[in-house]
């Protein structure tokens, strides 16, 4: 299992880089990464969220847990629509919050071979695929939250890790 990075750590601000070379290191993160999210449990996990900065990350938003889904460069080249989805994140535990996103996106990709993969979601694949790729520029889904809210997330976790520590 991969350990998974939690806010405030200054780590998840970081920006991934491409993903270059689809070799047999990069096919056993990608494992690794699916076995970390479905430990967890949750339904994405980005490389960034487990000290990986390069561009990649897996989802599974099916009730059976049985789609799989890896993203690698991924760019959202269509969104469409509105919808507030209440969201939470492996590196905010405990936490949820409204969060509106596109509700429908197009995305290139490529598949973990290195293929060019075209996705079409909406619904929950589109928040989550959305919620994804912020982590991958260093983004949070507790910095769509007011100045005040994020503060109380921040002080909340804090008080948390110091009652594990
Ligand atoms: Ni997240």
């Amino acid at each position: 299992m991969l350990t998974i990075l939690e806010f405030p750590d200054p780590r998840l601000r970081t920006k991934a880089k491409p993903v270059a070379v689809f070799d047999k290191a990069l096919q056993g993160l990608i494992d690794a990464m699916f076995a970390t999210m479905y430990a967890a449990p949750g339904i994405g996990l980005a490389a960034t969220q487990v000290n990986v900065h390069q561009q990649l990350l897996v989802l599974d938003v099916s009730e059976e847990k049985n789609a799989p889904l890896a993203l690698i460069n991924p760019k959202i080249v269509a969104r469409d629509g509105s919808q507030v989805y209440q969201e939470g994140c492996l590196s905010v535990p405990g936490i949820f919050a409204d969060v509106e996103r596109a509700e429908r996106i197009v995305v290139e990709a490529q598949d973990r071979a290195g293929k060019p993969l075209h996705v079409e979601a909406d619904g929950l694949l589109a928040v989550c695929i959305q919620h994804e790729m912020d982590h991958l520029v260093g983004k949070l889904f507790v910095d769509y939250l007011s100045p005040l809210k994020r503060e109380l997330v921040r002080k909340k976790l804090e008080k948390a890790h110091k009652a594990t520590a």
